[in-house]
């Protein structure tokens, strides 16, 4: 039975990109029921609203979404896209793996940042602290991280590193300095990893430290779990380590679905040329089909695309070629056989 999977195309680039992943699948003999949605500016357009109520029942009922780029419209009234699904969906682990295809500066780079998405300093409670008569003296902002929220972000990753079978986890904190916020994250952390001890291997580290042993040793490094902030920045570092943003897929994990995403946004300078690269949005294909236990699909997808990439004769111009979004598709669907 086909498996029902919502498809945001998103804005700019993302019709293309979106139609070259759908095709992979396609010829890969995915059996999946597309249920194309709307949102971003195409939702402004269809139903005036970034991210339409029918797009969010889709996901409902779907539990499934790919998802091409989205442009958030300016000005008020329009709800925060990436707000309205994480809070519909309590999307709370972001996975981002990121590993070397083409050898550049680092060889074996293979890292998969698991960050958690829901707490931490960005759940926005904010203020303005007025001194004497100026209203704006200070501001304050407030990091809530909770014994729940770092229980099931440090779990997430030690289970996806006993399902994808990797060796270790490394805790990134804080905790000498934010002695309650992050240490209560690094104790909760220290508790759920004795329970895998013997099946992975745990390590913790300091985030300044960390950004400079990233970039010195990233081969050393595995399955990597921190807060949210952190984990903001450390995820474009680690995509940065392998090449940029052009190849990184991310996927946002919830209790009640999972979205599957490009990282990198709608690239308006390059929008209907049919010459934007789809390898980010085919790499979070490939770990949706592992979500839905479609591992040997993705894996011949994965590596058809990884032959083509370091092949190099029919790429795309971000990674030094000069064919279209089209041909870069057609070489990696004729490797799929
Ligand atoms: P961008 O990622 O769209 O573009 C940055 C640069 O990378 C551009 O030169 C672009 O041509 C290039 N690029 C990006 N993806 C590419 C691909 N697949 N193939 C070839 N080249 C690619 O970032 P920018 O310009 O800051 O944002 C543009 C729009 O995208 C904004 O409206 C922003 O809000 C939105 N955005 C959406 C995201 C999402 O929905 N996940 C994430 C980031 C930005």
């Amino acid at each position: 039975m086909s498996i029902p999977v919502t498809l945001i195309p998103g804005d700019g680039i993302g019709p293309s990109i979106a139609d070259a992943t759908v095709r992979i699948l396609a010829a890969a003999g995915a059996d999946i029921a597309w249920d194309r949605q709307v949102a971003g500016m195409a939702g402004v357009a269809r139903w005036n609203d970034p991210i339409p109520d029918i797009t969010l029942d889709s996901i409902k009922r779907t539990r499934l979404a790919l998802k091409g780029p989205l442009e958030t419209p300016v000005g008020d009234g329009f709800r925060s896209i990436n707000v309205a699904l994480r809070k519909t969906f309590d999307l709370y682990a972001n996975v981002r793996p990121a590993y070397t295809i083409v050898p550049g500066r680092f060889d074996n780079v293979d890292i998969v940042l698991v960050r958690e998405n829901t707490e931490g300093l960005y759940i926005g409670v904010e203020h303005y602290i007025k001194i004497g008569d100026d209203p704006r003296a200070a501001a304050e902002s407030v990091a809530i991280i909770t014994r729940l929220g770092s229980e099931r972000i440090v779990r997430y990753a030690f289970d996806y590193a006993i399902a994808h079978n990797r060796k270790k986890v490394t805790l990134v904190h804080k905790a000498n300095i934010l002695k309650f916020s992050q240490g209560l994250f690094l104790d909760v952390g220290r508790m759920v990893a004795q329970e895998y001890a013997g099946r992975v291997q745990f390590e913790e580290r300091i985030i300044d430290a960390m950004a400079m042993h990233l970039v010195m040793r990233p081969e050393s490094f595995d399955v990597v779990v921190t807060t949210n902030l952190f984990g903001d920045i450390l995820s474009d570092e680690i995509s940065g380590l392998v090449g940029g943003l052009g190849l990184a897929p991310g996927a946002n994990i919830g209790a009640t679905a999972a979205i599957f995403e490009a990282v990198h946004g709608t690239a308006p300078d390059i929008a209907g040329k049919n010459i934007a690269n789809p390898g980010a949005l085919i790499l979070a294909a490939c770990m949706m089909l592992e979500h839905i236990g479609d591992r040997e699909r993705a894996q011949r997808i994965r590596s058809a695309f990884e032959t083509t990439v370091r092949d190099g004769s029919v790429v795309p111009r971000d990674l030094g070629g000069t064919a279209s979004t089209d041909q870069f598709t057609d070489a990696i669907i004729a490797r799929l056989e």
